[in-house]
């Protein structure tokens, strides 16, 4: 597929007038679309930019570090959609030295409609409906766990959250979502994959973003559990539930535990899944949210260090308050 491409010089110009800390309030202005645990996506409100979505990932010390991430995050995106079979927004990069020698590098996306998103469109449809929207993400995500049976010498992950798939074509207002629906899956920035057995991402990048005093905790307490779990089909199930606690539907958790455990006896007997139970769900988030949360305030405690101490710049955008149950 042919890559997306934007003028650099705009992205550059951007750059120059970013608040990190107010990312509207920039000289270009930007709009905050989503955000993720580590990172945050946003349009750019400029001429020639309209209509994509920018993700920022300033952790590359230079330039010789960008290199082997793009080749793995190219490789990803086309393993994903060639040999996997999933589709994708089209997808592109824009890579460059920023006035203060930062190198930035941004992933570029078309950007797709708010309400498409699989965590807005859970709030437009009644309850039946939900549970066979996520039966129907199962099954995309099955395409993973298939390729991975099948092949000894790659191994690929994938962060099944509802919030990363988008419905094709989704109108909040149908109120159903039809078998024959086609999802995108948008959350290639972490590429996960493992060839012979070797995971193909430097897991130190990851680090980068985190505020220094915490890196050898991070790397010690959970950089392995984070790093693994996406390769696993009933621990990204059980994250795709726990997700509906964050999305204040904690309620329908019951019923889509029984979505997901007919799922596996039914549509994927071959690959032999554990049943998941509620408890099983309900202690996941608990430990999950106490990861993160942790992991953000810790951040903006850095945040606070870097520039209010020690007047230097820093460089990311972080989410504001998450809600959560
Ligand atoms: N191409 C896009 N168009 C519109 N919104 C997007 C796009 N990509 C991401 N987003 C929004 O930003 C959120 C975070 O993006 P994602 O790629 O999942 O990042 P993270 O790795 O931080 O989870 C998504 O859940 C979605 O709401
Ligand atoms: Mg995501």
């Amino acid at each position: 597929m042919e890559e997306l491409r934007v003028d650099t010089e705009l992205l550059r110009e951007f750059e120059r007038g970013l608040d990190p800390r107010h990312p509207e309030r920039s000289r270009i202005p930007a709009r905050v679309l989503g955000y993720g645990e580590i990172s945050t996506v946003f349009e750019i409100r400029a001429e020639g930019l309209e209509g994509y979505a920018f993700k920022r990932l300033p952790i590359f010390k230079d330039r010789e570090e960008i290199e082997p991430y793009l080749a793995s995050y190219r490789e990803y995106n086309r393993i994903l959609s060639e040999e996997v079979g999933l589709s994708l927004p089209a997808y592109g990069h824009a890579e460059f030295v920023s006035d203060s020698g930062r190198p930035v590098f941004y992933i570029i996306q078309e950007q797709l409609p708010a309400h498409s998103i699989g965590n807005a469109a859970i709030h437009h449809l009644p309850d039946s409906e939900v549970l066979a929207l996520v039966r129907m993400i199962l099954r995309e995500e099955k395409k993973v766990w298939d390729f991975n049976r099948g092949r000894g010498d790659l191994e690929v992950a994938i962060d099944g959250q509802i919030s990363n798939w988008s419905i094709v074509g989704f109108e909040p207002g149908a109120g159903c979502v039809d078998d024959s629906v086609r999802f995108l899956y948008m959350d290639t920035s972490t590429p996960l994959f493992r060839v012979d057995g070797v995971e193909q991402l430097d897991p130190e990048l990851f680090l980068r973003s985190a505020p220094s005093f915490l890196v050898w905790m991070i790397r010690l307490l959970f950089l392995e559990d984070v790093m693994t779990r996406y390769y696993d089909f009933r621990l990204v199930t059980i994250d795709l539930i726990a997700n509906f606690y964050k999305e204040q539907r904690a309620e329908l958790i019951p019923a889509l535990v029984g979505t997901a455990n007919e799922f596996f006896a039914e549509e994927a007997p071959e690959h032999g899944v554990e049943p998941i139970s509620e408890k099983d769900v309900a202690s996941y988030y608990r430990e999950d949210r106490i990861i993160w949360a942790l992991y953000l305030a810790l951040r903006k405690f850095d945040r606070f260090l870097r520039t209010r101490l020690l007047r230097r710049e820093y460089p990311y955008i972080l989410p504001g308050k998450i809600k959560r149950k």
